[in-house]
């Protein structure tokens, strides 16, 4: 199923979730990311950090100052909005699961991005590219929106933000798709003023939920010593998690 949000419907984006609502965030993720991050001894270049997933690049724009940056995400759409906010990143088509660029990096990012593995198999993936793109050294943080333990739903949200001539509520459903299930259903209702002509539009998402032990013994597999941390998360009670892990030294 397309995700219009990351196709046609695109542009929405920076006027629904604006880049300078992820500062915040960003100066959380700095914070953790310096407290773990070992460079390599007598390195002196500014670290180097690859975001799979990037979007819009929304959260990536408040890191570009600190890192030398490249972005990855499956949807030419959001590639290219992230490219015109982020232009001295290097930016390229590809899926988490599979992508391999033959270059590693300091720090690798998957954001909310994550929420789309919807198997434990497909999670195992994206943490796996996370892996093998890391310096020895090097730190993983992943963000998904949901754990297992702590969902409970359905939840509704709903903002209403002007920008581009344009007045637009968005409200987003979120619900387990069955008890038990490890998928959430995501019905998102587009309302568009654009002088007085009002417009609907409904998009419709999957995405996974996963207990946090799992995420932690995916990341293990993968090489990484890995914690959970508690963060600020957003209205609704969306975000606040994030797993970190530090790429060791491989065996042998
Ligand atoms: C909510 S947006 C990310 C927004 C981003 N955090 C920002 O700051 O703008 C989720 C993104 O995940 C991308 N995505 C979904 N599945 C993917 C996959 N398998 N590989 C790469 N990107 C994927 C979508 O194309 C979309 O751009």
């Amino acid at each position: 199923m397309t995700m219009r949000l990351y196709n046609d419907l695109a542009d929405l984006w920076p006027i629904v979730s604006p880049p300078a609502e992820y500062m915040a965030e960003a100066a959380e993720w700095l914070d953790i990311i310096r407290s773990r991050l070992d460079l390599a001894a007598g390195r002196r270049q500014r670290p180097t950090l690859l975001e799979l997933g990037c979007g819009g690049g929304h959260l990536l724009s408040h890191l570009t100052a600190h890192f030398t940056a490249e972005a990855v995400d499956i949807s030419e759409r959001m590639l290219a909005l992230s490219q015109r906010l982020n232009p001295d990143t290097r930016h390229h088509p590809g899926d988490m699961r599979t992508v391999r660029l033959g270059r590693k990096f300091d720090v690798v990012a998957i954001h909310d991005a994550v929420n789309y593995m919807l198997t434990a198999e497909d999670l195992r993936a994206a943490i796996t590219t996370a892996a093998v793109h890391l310096n020895t050294g090097g730190v993983a943080v992943l963000a998904p929106d949901w754990l297992r333990e702590s969902f409970s739903g359905p939840r509704v949200i709903d903002w209403t933000r002007q920008d581009a001539g344009l007045d637009v509520t968005f409200i987003e459903y979120v619900a387990q798709a069955e008890p038990g299930v490890a998928t959430l259903e995501s019905v998102f209702i587009f309302i568009i003023n654009q002088d007085g002509q009002v417009k609907v539009e409904l998009d419709r998402h999957t995405g996974g939920l996963f207990p946090r032990a799992l995420w932690l013994d995916l990341m293990a597999d993968a090489g990484l010593d890995a914690e959970y941390i508690q963060t600020q998360g957003y209205e609704g009670g969306f975000g606040g998690n994030l797993f970190v892990g530090v790429r060791r030294a491989s065996r042998g």
